[in-house]
């Protein structure tokens, strides 16, 4: 019995063939328990050698079935460890993080550019107003240039004729909210999105730019020749960039001129700062006094440039990027290639 029963608890493979041994032995009709039970019916002298052998077996057998379920326990545990494996010394999966749209990265050079010329960011918003977009700039209601810009006019309420809200064309209506918030003197400049109707390689619907405006004493066109190529040495990365005025009309400043900039495209390659070719960077001028006085500015007392410029424009330029329209379909594989993205 005894040779048994221990030689079945040593062969329990789990837990639960273990508990069906120990009821089969020890349980309520288990067979030691029954032999136990059997005690009553013998003789004194039989009871005298049987009980104490019977005790003793199934003490021995308790501690054989504790023993066995701690040894199963620990195999089981073993085997867990061996699966559940982990190496802490293995290399971390790269992370991925995104990082600012190149437009914003482009808006943040120019912005640090700008702040070390003593300029402050100004904000204005994309839904404009018909008078800051147009008439404080010195475009009356049938002036050509309202159509020329392409605008998108927003949808008035059924029965009412006031003129509607425009996304704004360019961010020169951010001049006359400066204005009228700082008062001259005034150094800032406004980067932001404009809207125009147009949508090509070099043009899509939405856009950037960002406006420059100085108002002082006695600001002249030679402030901003130097002004501008001032930025163009730090935006662009080359000592010897050169620019080119060419005289233009804006309804909001006079004169007025728009600036190229020398660059090549040999090979396909383009190249700032040198060769034989001008590419457009930006529209310029003397701030009309229809404008100072729109803005509540006082033209016989102060005098101020201005200056227009596309920022998707100059990223195109410094990152040598041939479609303007690639910026907004968020392609990681572009973003990557032209290394806007890890
Ligand atoms: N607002 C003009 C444009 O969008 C650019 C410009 C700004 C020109 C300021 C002169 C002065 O084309």
């Amino acid at each position: 019995l005894r040779a048994t029963w221990l030689s079945r608890i040593t062969d329990a493979s789990d837990e639960a063939a273990l508990e069906d041994t120990r009821v089969a032995a020890l349980g309520k009709k288990g067979e030691v328990s029954l032999k136990m039970r059997e005690l009553g019916k013998m003789s004194p002298e039989e009871r005298q050698t049987a009980g104490p052998a019977l005790n003793a077996l199934k003490n021995e057998l308790n501690s054989a079935l504790i023993a066995r379920k701690a040894a199963l326990a620990d195999a089981a545990l073993e085997e867990r460890l061996k699966t559940e494996w982990m190496d802490v010394s293995a290399a971390p999966r790269p992370a991925q993080s995104g990082t600012l749209h190149p437009i914003s990265q482009v808006s943040e050079e120019v912005i640090a550019i700008f702040a070390d010329l003593g300029y402050t960011v100004s904000e204005g918003p994309q839904i404009e107003t018909d008078w800051y977009n147009f008439d404080a700039l010195n475009i009356p209601g049938h002036h050509p240039a309202r159509a020329e810009m392409d605008t998108f006019y927003m949808k008035r309420g059924e029965g009412d004729n006031r003129p509607p809200h425009v996304l704004r064309t360019h961010t020169s209506p951010v001049q006359i909210r400066a204005m009228q918030e700082h008062g001259a003197p005034i150094r800032t400049i406004c980067p932001g999105r404009v809207y125009r109707a147009d949508y090509d390689q070099t043009h899509t619907p939405m856009f950037h730019q960002v406006e420059g405006l100085a108002i002082d004493r006695d600001i002249s066109m030679a402030n901003l020749k130097w002004t501008l190529e001032e930025f163009c040495r730090a935006f662009f990365e080359v000592d010897g960039v050169e620019l080119r005025f060419r005289a233009s009309h804006f309804p909001f400043t006079e004169p007025s001129a728009e600036v190229d900039i020398r660059c090549s495209w040999a090979g396909g390659q383009l190249k700032i700062g040198e060769g034989d070719d001008w590419l457009e960077i930006l529209g310029s001028g003397m701030v009309h006094p229809k404008v100072l006085e729109a803005g509540g500015i006082d033209p016989d007392q102060w005098q101020g440039f201005a200056f227009g410029m596309g920022i998707d424009r100059i990223a195109m330029l410094k990152y040598g990027i041939p479609d303007l329209r690639a910026f907004f379909d968020s392609d990681l594989r572009w973003l990557r290639h032209y290394g806007f993205a890890a």
